[in-house]
């Protein structure tokens, strides 16, 4: 990596360590962010087991001012930060930040990604948000990655996607045409770009498809996106050839249910018939390029990737009734908080369906209604990990009875009722599954 290029990015974040969040927010109830930064649903996907999060090493590579440290230890609970930035300005606010809301095991180094190898440990979780793009060679540093990743070990990385963001790359381009960004842009760059856009008429393609009110409330974000050194873009294609490269499998996108094809049409008796049938030869490389090239309405490709070799546990096939008594459901441990189960309570007790996407939607993105006499079956799960059977089981003594016929309920509908309800919650990671042989 050239030194010259380090140099200017690490004088752009001594200069305005990123992000500029205050030391004492702590978002400790937003269980979106949190689900983002906890290793529980990329290692689910991936082995199909419910990770302990204590005592796992995570570390966040290109911490920045710490902000997301901070998010990594309040998701994975027990689990040591390890964070590393090239900046000593962003370096120290993190420390600062993560003692000051207790996580005295976290540690932080003024060192490059590159360097990483000489603390001498691996990591169970690497996180390395808003950072690989920065990176003269982006490629390298996910090599590098992985090379510290523990055997079944995940990360999570993004790159800016080239689609989303054209029209910053042009304004970059226009910028360093000017000498903007020759050297580590400050103060008065900032002021440039500016009265720069500001003076452009409004329709012109830079200005109407760039400038937003935000610059003028807070200019240091022009750095962020006109001014940003090192800044590059990518397509899927690209991203995957990066894992590939650096022995690394695809996991899922962070933000996967954005990502599904079929909701960018009307409706699916709409699609073209020829349509149909090609998307279903495609790959989940090719579906997700053919969605960014139909939709790039995301600034991040961001992705979890692992080592290669998934878990045994993989193959077992929920539609075969045996496999059913092996399996044991738990909650999403970001659920399993009082809050939560208040607000169960109260549907149950009101009659009223309840949504665990009240609390959790990123893994969603739509709401999964839940009749309450359904949803007071999970109850125990606050307590512990149960079976299928207890839950079908419970599900009976809650409704003992047909609701047309009046009859006693079937055992078997009610464990097919409790299946399918699962079944569906799984898909969204609201609970999960641990399953023997
Ligand atoms: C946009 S900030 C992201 C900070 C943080 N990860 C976040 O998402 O909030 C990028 C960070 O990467 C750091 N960085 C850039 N190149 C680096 C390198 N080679 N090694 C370590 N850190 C680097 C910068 O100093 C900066 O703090």
């Amino acid at each position: 990596m050239s030194l010259d290029a380090l140099d200017k990015i690490r004088q752009q974040f001594d200069f305005a360590p990123f992000p500029a969040v205050p030391l004492e927010e702590f978002p400790r109830d937003d269980l979106n962010l949190l689900y983002m930064h906890s290793l529980v649903a990329p290692y689910y996907q991936q082995h199909r087991a419910v990770p302990d999060t204590a005592g796992q090493l995570i570390l966040d590579a290109g911490c920045g001012s710490g902000y997301k440290s901070l998010l990594l230890a309040a998701a994975n609970p027990g689990a040591t930060v390890i964070g590393v930035d090239i900046s000593a300005e962003s370096v120290e606010l993190s420390r600062q930040r993560l003692r000051y809301h207790g996580f005295e095991t976290a540690e932080f180094h003024a060192i490059g990604i590159e360097e990483v190898p000489s603390l001498g440990l691996e990591f169970d979780y690497i996180n390395c948000d808003e950072t690989l793009y920065l990176l003269p060679d982006p490629q390298a540093g996910l090599t590098m990655l992985q090379a510290v990743l523990k055997p079944g070990g995940i990360v999570r990385g993004n790159l800016h996607n080239r689609y989303q963001r054209r029209n910053y790359y042009q304004a970059q381009a226009l910028f360093g045409l000017l000498g903007l960004m020759d050297d580590n842009p400050q103060d008065m760059e900032i002021d440039l770009v500016l009265e720069t856009m500001q003076a452009l008429k409004p329709e012109t393609f830079l200005r109407s498809l760039t400038w937003q009110s935000i610059y003028l409330e807070k200019p240091k974000s022009v750095l962020v996106d006109y001014l940003l050194l090192g800044d590059k873009g990518f397509a899927v294609p690209d991203m995957f050839a990066m894992l590939r490269e650096a022995g690394l499998e695809f996991v899922s996108m962070v933000n996967a249910c954005q990502w599904h094809l079929e909701d960018l049409f009307h409706t699916p008796q709409q699609l073209p018939e020829v349509w149909t049938r090609y998307v279903a030869r495609l790959s989940v490389e090719q579906r997700l390029h053919a969605y960014e090239l139909i939709n790039p309405a995301y600034r991040l490709l961001d992705f979890w990737c692992a080592k290669p070799g998934r878990s045994p546990a993989h193959s077992f096939n929920l539609r075969q009734e045996k496999t059913w008594p092996n399996v044991t459901v738990h909650l999403h441990p970001l659920l399993r908080r009082p809050q939560v189960k208040a607000a169960l309570i109260a549907c149950c007790e009101q009659r009223q369906p309840f949504d665990f996407g009240d609390f959790l939607s990123y893994s969603s993105g739509r709401s999964v209604l839940m009749l309450s006499e359904l949803a007071a079956c999970l109850l125990p799960l606050w307590e512990a990990p149960q079976s299928v059977g207890a839950i079908a089981q419970r599900y009976c003594t809650l409704n003992p009875v047909h609701p047309q016929t009046l009859e006693p309920i079937d055992p078997a509908a009610a464990q097919a009722i409790v299946q399918q309800l699962l079944l569906t919650l799984e898909q969204y990671m609201y609970v999960l599954f641990d399953i023997t042989e």
